[in-house]
């Protein structure tokens, strides 16, 4: 029973179909097929505005060219400490970047502390050439701690990032996760509320290997193809990416799968004891609570796959997927019940 990620759920049947449909004799390559024509088209509808669009097989790959696209090689890129560009891309951006600055904003529940943010960039500019420039705002929606920024924090963000002339960008690896959870629409959360560029999550909630990278700036886009390429991203084959991306929009699959992976979440907080800590809110497929270590052994053994959180031996991370089944909710709701009572 697999709480550990949705990235080892699988691939959902109509997404895997789309994959054997689009397997019919030959199509443009690099990105002139049909299909990835049609990604473009219906991104632009769904988001209710002019973008370019880059189908990508990972999010690193997606987080790393906007931040090429929107950072120079002397600037700084803020973003929460614990966000994944920060402590789980190995240098990417900084290397895409040609040696941009990561700089970690502290931020409780995943999210940047706002205040903090402010400040930081009204003192920023003291040491002139000395210090890199500030050019790039990334957040990740839903957080690394399976938290949402609300559209009012992210109003806020719209008012720093014009004051300071930045770029926005979104890590939208679980982009659908969250969409569903504020019942917004996409442009709400996105160009409307003043992001530039969106990394757009499909691998985790159905496909496979399938992301995207959406840039509503058209400022932004200057020579992005070229950089895709030279980084190594410009897929040969891309029909076979971009009919997965498809799918997973069409009849809203990606809002049902995302709903479902909430749901599965949702259901197992409100029905585990309330006398067990959840460490940040649920809002969207993930999960952290605290436990103690005795059960967590105990739920290791009885087949009970998660993550426990490193530096925190009695804090788990559980998370919810397209393909979680609520009897195995369900029997982990009751095991640690149980154990609890
Ligand atoms: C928040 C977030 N951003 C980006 C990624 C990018 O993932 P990958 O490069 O493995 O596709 C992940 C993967 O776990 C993630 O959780």
């Amino acid at each position: 029973m697999n709480f550990r990620s949705d990235n080892e759920a699988p691939i959902n049947d109509l997404i895997l179909q789309a994959i054997v449909d689009a397997n019919q004799g030959f199509e443009e390559s690099y990105g002139y097929d049909n299909y990835s024509t049609l990604f473009t088209e219906k991104c632009q509808q769904l988001f209710q505005s002019w973008c370019e669009v880059l189908p990508l097989t990972t999010g690193t790959a997606a987080n790393s060219i906007a931040m090429t696209l929107a950072c120079p090689p002397y600037g700084s890129i803020l973003c929460h400490e614990h966000s994944h560009m920060n402590e789980d891309e190995c240098g990417a951006p900084e290397f895409f970047t040609a040696g941009a600055k990561l700089i970690p904003m502290p931020g409780k529940h995943g999210k940047m502390d706002l205040d903090y943010l402010d400040q930081y960039l009204a003192g920023a500019g003291v040491h002139g050439e000395h210090e890199s420039l500030p050019s790039v705002i990334s957040i990740t929606q839903c957080t690394e701690a399976g938290t949402l920024y609300s559209l009012k924090e992210l109003e806020t963000l719209k008012t720093i990032k014009q004051k300071y002339k930045l770029s926005l960008h979104m890590d939208g690896a679980r982009f659908a996760n969250a969409l569903v959870s504020l019942n917004c629409s996409a442009a709400e959360l996105t160009w409307q509320a003043g992001i530039d560029l969106l990394s757009f999550g499909a691998t985790k909630n159905g496909a496979m290997m399938a992301e995207a990278l959406v840039v509503f700036n058209p400022d932004l886009t200057k020579q992005i193809k070229r950089l895709r390429k030279r980084s190594g991203h410009l897929i040969s084959k891309m029909r076979f990416i971009s009919s997965q991306l498809n799918a997973y929009l069409k009849d809203d699959l990606w809002l049902k799968l995302a709903q479902h992976a909430n749901l599965m979440a949702a259901t197992f907080k409100l029905q585990t004891n309330t006398n067990i800590e959840f460490i940040h809110q649920v809002e969207a497929n993930e999960v952290f609570c605290r436990l103690p270590i005795s059960l967590i052994k105990h739920l290791k053994s009885l087949g009970f796959e998660f993550h426990v959180w490193p530096g925190h031996d009695d804090v788990i991370r559980l998370v919810f997927s397209h393909a979680t089944q609520l009897d195995q909710v369900e029997k982990l709701v009751n095991t640690i019940n149980h154990y609890s009572n």
